[in-house]
């Protein structure tokens, strides 16, 4: 059965604002994401603030880099006790490999749990023609996704980071080990915004998603805290958990 666990993507500006976020949803959410917009600001004290608060750690900044450099920064992750963290899939098979290693040996070294190695396959904002136009790859999002997959299974990693339109496909051709975990996700009664091909929670569960990364459904909702707990309770309802 595969876990359904939110993830709440804490996309805002300062950790004054995010404290306050983390601060009322209390109980009701285990996960964060930390990404760009706010570490770029708060840089570690994002992430002291949510060890304080005793949560999990989803860091997403996607590293793409040669990869002696991902490992190096892969090695500072270990340190701050990420649990999750994301690389980009076109960094290539040894660029992944050596993310995978660095976090085991570091996590050895310095007698912290390693954190997990997720992989971004392909930006949900491109399409068919981005990929013919900008990279003259002439197959389909979904081919690609399925290749980028398994250059990342065969390196190690721990998991990818795909659409909810994917992930029938992830579960069809890839080990269920592998962790699926998916941006896109829209409860019935919230608004889409920007999100366009989007499932709901429990749609996402069913497709075989095992986190779920959602934000401006409990950011902007009039009580984030009634938010969360309403998809908390129609996700259990299908894994019974
Ligand atoms: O507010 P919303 O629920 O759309 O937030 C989704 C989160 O997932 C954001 O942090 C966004 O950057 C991230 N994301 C995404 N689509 C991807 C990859 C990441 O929406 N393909």
């Amino acid at each position: 059965m595969n876990k359904g666990i939110p993830i709440l993507a804490l996309d805002l500006p300062d950790i004054e604002k995010a404290r306050i976020m983390v601060e009322q949803l209390g109980d009701s959410m285990s996960w964060y994401k930390v990404g760009s917009v706010l570490f770029t600001k708060e840089g570690p004290g994002a992430i002291e603030m949510l060890k304080k608060a005793n949560k999990k750690i989803f860091l997403d900044l996607k590293f793409h880099d040669i990869p002696n450099t991902v490992a190096g920064a892969i090695r500072q992750c270990v340190s701050m006790g990420i649990d999750m963290l994301t690389v980009h899939a076109s960094g290539g098979f040894t660029m992944i490999a050596k993310a995978v290693e660095a976090a085991a040996t570091e996590a050895d070294l310095i007698g912290l749990p390693s954190p997990k190695i997720i992989v971004v396959t392909l930006l949900t904002s491109l399409d068919s023609a981005d990929l013919q136009n900008d990279f003259d790859i002439k197959v389909t999002p979904e081919e690609i996704t399925k290749k980028l997959v398994k250059v990342a299974q065969e390196a190690g990693a721990h998991g990818v980071v795909s659409s909810p339109n994917e992930l029938f496909m992830i579960r069809k051709y890839f080990s269920h080990d592998l962790l699926a975990i998916t941006p896109g996700v829209r409860p019935s009664w919230s608004k889409n915004s920007d999100q366009k091909r989007v499932m709901t929670p429990v749609e996402a569960v069913n497709a075989g998603a095992d986190f779920l990364v959602i934000g401006r459904p409990i950011l902007q909702a009039d009580n984030p805290k009634q938010a969360a707990e309403t998809i908390l309770e129609e996700i259990r309802e299908v894994t019974h958990g």
